[in-house]
């Protein structure tokens, strides 16, 4: 247990800004008078890419490293690219993946009473499951070092590596094994979601994966075939409990199942290692919206209650869960309340819901 958590706050681009604003607001309200979070701001994104070049200062770099724990708003703007292309906005979150090897990305996929999902007859509870996305290697592993030939071809190696690929797996059987299991009959399941009928890599990732499934009896395993996995999460999505994947899918199938739980407003995430964690909702900055106060705060909210988890049970201090638990509570109560941004098809602001979950947590502090 600390005096006080040093917490590195980049706002970065687009929503970034109202989205993290309004979840340092939301921590403080959690923690009340006896705050034990101290949060210091540094720039980094694509905005401050046009400002100065640079889009992840080393002193911003150096902060987040040596921070108890990261949020993040949302980083990058459509068009403010490197040379090879690729978004420089995204060089924060893919540094800090790589550098800090933040391998487990954990997207909690879940429905919340009052909200609607796309999915007929759906209703709170019946969706609640784990993406687990390998976060370290996969295809994205070939950020920054892809090869383009003569102008012709380009290459980006898939990497995969047993270690890389046990640790996922059994970070997979860990979760469900804390978890309810699936909503649809109880069962605690890992489905290893791949695509070993067409490349190695992935065959071999099914193979460790069916390696570590020998020291977890207890929990259900199957295997789905990536393409398969689209049609699973919207035909039975109450069928799955944990999904663990490579790096690339885990992405792609994380804003699918959003969609399913009321879109990316709704996705949180936790990207942890062995010393470092990293909080941020699974969204970009959709500069579309940006600016106009009616970002949905909920991602970064119920992100910014997984990072108090991680951070206290990381040390021993339960101040800081039980404040998770409140933030945890009183989003839903404000869902279920009707308390709903656009995206959610309601008409509440950011501002307005950001001021009625800090209001609750009062109450309750
Ligand atoms: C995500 C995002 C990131 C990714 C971007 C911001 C680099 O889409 O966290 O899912 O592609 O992984
Ligand atoms: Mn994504």
């Amino acid at each position: 247990m600390k005096d006080t958590y040093r917490i590195a706050v980049v706002h970065g681009d687009g929503i970034g800004p109202e989205v993290c604003g309004a979840t340092v607001e939301v921590l403080k309200a959690a923690l009340g008078p006896a705050n034990a979070l101290r949060f210091d701001e540094y720039p980094a994104g694509a905005e401050h890419f046009l400002k100065t070049g640079q889009s992840f200062p080393e002193p911003t770099f150096k902060a987040c490293r040596e921070a108890d724990a990261i949020l993040h708003g949302a980083g990058g703007l459509p068009g403010v690219v490197h040379p090879d292309g690729t978004e420089a906005g995204l060089d924060f979150t893919l540094k800090l993946r790589f550098e800090l090897d933040l391998y487990a990305n954990i997207r909690p996929i879940r429905l919340f009473e009052g909200v609607q999902s796309p999915l007929a007859g759906m209703k709170a509870g019946d969706i609640d499951y784990i993406i687990l996305r390998e976060n370290s290697e996969g295809l994205y592993a070939a950020r920054g070092s892809g090869a383009l030939l003569r102008g012709e071809v380009a290459v980006d190696t898939l990497v995969q590596t047993r270690t890389g690929i046990e640790r996922i797996v059994r970070k997979a059987f860990e979760l469900a094994r804390q978890s309810k299991g699936a909503p649809r009959d109880g069962m605690r399941r890992v489905t290893c979601c791949d695509k070993a009928n067409v490349l190695r890599s992935y065959a071999f990732f099914r193979s460790v994966f069916d390696d570590v499934a020998k020291d977890y009896p207890d929990i259900a395993t199957e295997y789905a075939l990536v393409d398969a996995m689209a049609m699973h999460l919207v035909l039975k999505p109450g069928h799955f409990n944990v999904i663990v994947s490579e790096n690339m899918f885990g992405d792609i199938l994380s804003d699918l199942a959003a969609a399913t739980v009321g879109g990316m407003g709704m996705a949180p995430s936790a990207e942890i290692g062995e010393h470092n964690g990293f909080f941020q909702a699974a969204h970009g900055s959709a500069p579309d919206i940006a600016g106009k106060g009616i970002a949905n705060p909920y991602g970064t909210i119920l992100s910014a209650a997984s990072m108090l988890d991680w951070l206290g049970h990381k040390h021993g201090d339960a101040r800081l869960n039980e404040a998770a638990d409140r933030i945890r509570t009183v989003t839903e109560s404000c869902l279920a309340g009707g308390l709903l941004s656009a995206d959610l098809k309601g008409k509440s602001s950011t501002r307005e819901i950001t001021q009625a979950v800090c209001e609750r947590l009062a109450d309750k502090a």
